[in-house]
């Protein structure tokens, strides 16, 4: 069977986050009786997101039997060298979902031959759909993306993440050059939305020390496909255990990035 394009698979996909939205989004009216689990300290999920991730694995498991799987909620499944895989995040943004918050979305990535190739990301309570791939313009509900063209951090908000698999003082210790430097920054609860947000400009970049890639890698080929930089996740384990994540036009991925070195002794 021929490798199907990447503009195909990005028309699938955004059908099937229509779908898990709409899943997400009957979760969400009704949160108040759903049970929540706690899987650590500012680490929440609720039958929302295990059926909602469920959904998009069945479906996938049916439409690309071929492909492998990683799901914050179910793990990753068999994957072989340059094989495709599906990397989903059925709830990002637990926290503001079960607080009542709008800031939250389900996204999936496709990446093959160890490259990032589309995301969808889809945001129900908002309203917002965005999307975008290699050699696919990244569009918020159609409209083609254009990010900030500032060409410093003093100018405009930046999303900076943040979770307890990084100590206080490692946070703080970034959150100093970027302040003394006059810069500003935004956390809602959900780093794709961030990220999703500095592709449209809203933002005019993102941080954080250690991201999950499905926490990120749909929002980032949104990013990636409205022209911004960023450092290359998925080298070494990025795929598997996450890490660091900078994003931002030349100029502003250049001062984060320095921000970054400062912050581990390398600048
Ligand atoms: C979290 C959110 C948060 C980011 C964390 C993620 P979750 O994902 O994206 O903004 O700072 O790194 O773990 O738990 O809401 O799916
Ligand atoms: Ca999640
Ligand atoms: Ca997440």
């Amino acid at each position: 069977m021929p490798r199907p394009s990447t503009a195909e698979l990005l028309r699938y996909a955004v059908d099937l986050v229509r779908e898990a939205g709409a899943l997400a989004h009957t979760y969400f009216g009704r949160r108040d009786t759903l049970t929540i689990h706690d899987k650590g300290p500012q680490d929440l999920a609720s039958e929302a997101d295990l059926n909602t991730e469920l959904l998009i694995r069945e479906r996938l498991r049916r439409d690309y039997p071929g492909d492998a799987f990683l799901g914050e909620e179910t793990g990753i499944t068999e994957h072989a060298p340059g094989q495709g895989i599906w990397v989903v995040d059925p709830i990002d943004g637990t926290q503001p979902f079960v607080s009542g918050l709008s800031a939250w979305c389900v996204s999936i990535a496709y990446v093959r031959d160890g490259k990032l190739e589309l995301g969808v990301v889809n945001a129900p309570a908002r309203d917002e759909f965005f999307a975008g791939g290699l050699g696919i313009p990244a569009t918020l509900n159609g409209t083609v993306l254009t990010p900030s063209r500032s060409t410093t951090v003093r100018r405009g908000i930046v999303g900076v993440g943040h979770s307890p698999r990084v100590t206080p003082a490692r946070f703080l210790a970034l959150l100093r050059p970027f302040l003394e430097a006059g810069g500003m920054y935004f956390r809602e609860g959900s780093g794709a939305l961030a990220i999703c947000y500095a592709a449209c400009g809203r933002l005019q970049g993102f941080i954080e020390l250690h991201i999950n890639s499905y926490d990120c890698l749909g929002a980032l080929a949104v990013a990636q496909a409205a022209g911004l930089r960023s450092n290359d996740f998925l080298r070494g384990e990025g795929l598997r255990q996450g890490g660091p994540l900078i994003v931002g036009n030349e100029q502003v991925f250049a001062e984060l990035d320095s921000f970054y070195r400062q912050s581990i002794g390398a600048g």
